[in-house]
Parts: C-alpha cells; sequence; structure tokens
C-alpha cells in the first residue's frame, strides 16, 4: 500500500451490526448493511466516505453470523488500495462498543466510526471530512436538520451557535438537527470508550461518548447544510428513498454515489488499470460502464 499526501494517521470503524428488526422480514436471513441501495451493497456509501476522509486502515465490525459475508464482498481491501481488518461484536451492546471490540487494533490511534447504514451526499465533503480527521484534538460530528428528530441523537446550540447539549432520541427533541452517523475522535477514544456505562436500554451509547467530549469543551459540531443530503437506511421508506436518491444522481449526471473503486482512484490510491479490472466484475452493468468511463478520462472530474 503506497502512502499519499492526503493520508492521515486515523483509523476508521465501519458498523454493521444489530439485527434491523425496523427492516423485518427482509432482514431476517440477511445483513441490513448488505441491502440494495440503488445499485450497490448500503455498505458501499460509509465506506466511502470514511475512504474520501483519506483513511486506509480500516476495521469492518458486524454480527458472527454476518462478518463473513463482509469479507466476501470486500476482500482485504487491497483491491482498493486500503486494508480491512474484521471483527466480530458479539451481541448488539451499543455502537460505542466499538472502541471496546477494537482496542488493541486501535493500538492509541484517533479514529473515526462510519454507521453501515448512513449515506452523506456533499459538494465539497471530501474537504470537509479531511479537515476533520486531520483534527488531532476533541471530537467531530456532523448535524442535519430533519423533521423527526427524536429517531436520532439530537443536539441543541445556545444563542452563540454552540453546542450545549446532546441528547440520544428524546421524547421532546431541543433542536431539529440530529447527529449523523460519522463521527471523528481523538487518540483518547479507546480510553475514553471505556468509561461508558451502559444505559437504561442496556447499550454503550455513542451519545455518551460525545457527550465527554461536549463537557470538555472539545466537541466540534459541523452543520450539514441545505446543500447537502444526510439519509440513513434503517426503515423501509428510508430504504426506498436512498435508493430513488441515488438512482436519480447517477442517471441524470453520470456521476457515481457511494463506489469506493471511483473513490479509490479520484484519491489516487489505485491507478487507471486498476479500476479497469474492478470495473471489469461488474460485467455489463450501468456502474461497470460508468467505471470503465472514468478509467478512460471519459467523466468530468
Ligand atoms: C444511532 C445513534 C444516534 C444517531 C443515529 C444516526 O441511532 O444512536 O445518535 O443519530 O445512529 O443514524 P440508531 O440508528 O442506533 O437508532
Amino acid at each position: 500500500m503506497s502512502t499519499h499526501p492526503v493520508d492521515t494517521a486515523m483509523k476508521g470503524i465501519l458498523l454493521a451490526g444489530g439485527s434491523g428488526t425496523r427492516l423485518h422480514p427482509m432482514t431476517l436471513a440477511a445483513s441490513k448493511q448488505l441491502l440494495p441501495v440503488y445499485d450497490k451493497p448500503m455498505i458501499f456509501y460509509p465506506l466511502s466516505t470514511l475512504m474520501l476522509a483519506g483513511i486506509r486502515d480500516i476495521m469492518i465490525i458486524s454480527t458472527p453470523a454476518d462478518l463473513p459475508q463482509f469479507e466476501r464482498l470486500l476482500g482485504d481491501g487491497s483491491r482498493y488500495g486500503v486494508r480491512f481488518t474484521y471483527r466480530v461484536q458479539p451481541t448488539p451492546d451499543g455502537i460505542a462498543q466499538a472502541f471496546v471490540i477494537a482496542g488493541d487494533w486501535l493500538d492509541g490511534a484517533p479514529c473515526a466510526l462510519a454507521l453501515g447504514d448512513n449515506l452523506i451526499f456533499a459538494d465539497h465533503l471530501g474537504v470537509l471530512l479531511r479537515a476533520a480527521a486531520r483534527r488531532t484534538e476533541g471530537a467531530t460530528v456532523f448535524a442535519y436538520q430533519v423533521r423527526d428528530p427524536e429517531r436520532y441523537g439530537v443536539v441543541a446550540f445556545d444563542d452563540d451557535g454552540r453546542a450545549c447539549d446532546l441528547v440520544e432520541k428524546p421524547e421532546q427533541p431541543p433542536s431539529n438537527w440530529a447527529v449523523t452517523g460519522l463521527y471523528f475522535y481523538d487518540a483518547r477514544v479507546g480510553e475514553l470508550a471505556r468509561r461508558i456505562q451502559p444505559s437504561p436500554r442496556g447499550e454503550l451509547e455513542i451519545t455518551d461518548l460525545n457527550r465527554i467530549y461536549l463537557e470538555e469543551g472539545s466537541l466540534h459540531v459541523e452543520r450539514l447544510g441545505r446543500g447537502c443530503a444526510w439519509l440513513d437506511a434503517g426503515m423501509p421508506d428510508s430504504l426506498m428513498q436512498a435508493g430513488l436518491f441515488v438512482q436519480t444522481i447517477q442517471s441524470r449526471q453520470g456521476m457515481l454515489v457511494g463506489s469506493p473503486a471511483e473513490v479509490a482512484f479520484r484519491m489516487g490510491y489505485i491507478d487507471a488499470d486498476q479500476l479497469r479490472a474492478i470495473a471489469t466484475t461488474m460485467g455489463k452493468t450501468e456502474l461497470g460502464r460508468l467505471l470503465h468511463e472514468l478509467a478512460n478520462g471519459e467523466v468530468p472530474r
């Protein structure tokens, strides 16, 4: 794996666990994060986001039953010029548990975490992500206005626009700013995650980890504005909306959304021949055609 100017020392975790109960019966025999969002498995979207942040050392965490499927799909990462490590989350005990599970692998490195069912699409997203990945102190989260904040972690702002409170799935949301499933933490994350106690629902909550940073004044909250789309694909409607969104952008603009191969090429992790090899594995699909065009320099950069 050659190094690249935008690389960061930050590691990344892709969390693809859970039982996907809100998508039953689709998830009775299949992992939620492997369901299709238009023309790709769901996990490709948050994976592309981590890679766009310049992160090349990524651990994929899933259930004992599903992990082998992710390995089959993604391999060791060499085809994308990155490195994947796989680890099991034996029981769904919360998002923040990922840092405990990954503790020895993290080995004191800063780390980003992406939830396997979150899709972020925005102009200049790469710039925003790489700035977050380079920050050496504190944590960065992204907030997005939604109509149903009670489904999410919610951030409240004071009169000066500074984040002053964070609440997980509040019955009475203090704002409509939801915290998205993409988090960047400094090198203390492994140690801080071990301090968290299970919540009343028995989980190590990511919101409790974020609150530690908030309380010490080192939580950066980036508000994603109207030019951004944040979608989670955890329920039938949002899964369908995410698919339609990707289809709309790709067919209108001929630009890919959520393709790790495209990101790997644009970030310089792989060259045109390597990209062509990936495109060829996709046969005569539209996705394969678009990747071939990109490799041949026929797509706007
Ligand atoms: C989780 C987090 C929540 C966050 C959301 C984003 O919720 O606990 O704070 O806003 O992801 O997708 P869950 O999807 O586990 O209900």
